[in-house]
């Protein structure tokens, strides 16, 4: 486990990344591929975003763009999961660029398999790995412009500590792994208020995003696993 995409090792990628942004890339991608999303395709630069989705019709595509919790003006819509309805998504390809969760992507973006994970789908990542069983996995929190999250933390601690009841699996990790299970199995029956006690938690309730923030405390409500289509595409759509 990686709280921040700066805390991993440099110059190096594992064999699987897991990249977790529950408050709510992470969420997003999952809720809009499930919703019926064609792909999400993830940008760190908003104008590298506008630039590359131009050529497709307003019909044909979704522009997501979010700082500091807030939609950015030029795109379509911000970062909230809710929007992300079959009704808006159906068939649409769509661009993302967000504050952390962009940032945390593209640090992994090279590692053989690149997939993602929140609370709503966490089952799923799981699933994946025991059948894989790829030799060396990081998962990666994208954390708030580099320091730590609650959130991202406890979700890494959901897949582990389902990993670890997996008889199949030898888990050796680091120091990291074993407090975010521990996160895990402290919160596990109260993740909104453990949201609410969240910096970014905090941050999307100032903004009047508290239905955001139940949403994404939910577990395992959706089956969809978002996996990267090629290595450094940043092209994710439903495995
Ligand atoms: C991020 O990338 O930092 C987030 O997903 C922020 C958000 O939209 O809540």
């Amino acid at each position: 486990v990686y709280h921040t995409p700066e805390s991993t090792p440099e110059n190096q990628v594992p064999d699987c990344a897991v990249v977790i942004d529950v408050l709510r890339a992470t969420t997003t991608i999952a809720t809009a591929l499930d919703g019926g999303a064609k792909s999400v395709k993830a940008f760190s630069d908003i104008d590298l975003l506008l630039a590359d989705s131009e050529g497709l019709s307003p019909t044909e595509r979704l522009r997501l763009g979010e700082r500091g919790g807030k939609k950015v003006e030029s795109c379509d819509m911000g970062n909230s999961p809710l929007d992300c309805t079959p009704e808006m998504v159906k068939d649409k390809q769509l661009f993302i660029s967000t504050t952390n969760g962009t940032r945390a992507l593209q640090r992994v973006q090279n590692a053989d398999v690149v997939i993602t994970g929140a609370m709503i789908n966490y089952g799923v990542v799981v699933d994946f790995l025991a059948e894989k069983q790829p030799n060396n996995v990081w998962l990666v929190g994208s954390g708030w412009e580099g320091g730590y999250s609650l959130e991202d933390t406890v979700c890494a601690g959901a897949i582990a500590s389902s990993l670890i009841k997996n008889d199949n699996i030898e888990m050796i990790g680091n120091d990291e792994v074993v407090s975010a299970i521990a996160l895990y199995q402290q919160w596990q029956h109260d993740l909104v208020k453990l949201f609410t006690l969240a910096s970014h938690g905090q941050r999307l309730l100032r903004l009047d995003l508290t239905d955001d923030l139940k949403y994404c405390a939910q577990e395992n409500i959706i089956q969809t696993l978002p996996i990267q289509q090629g290595k450094g595409s940043l092209l994710f759509k439903a495995l």
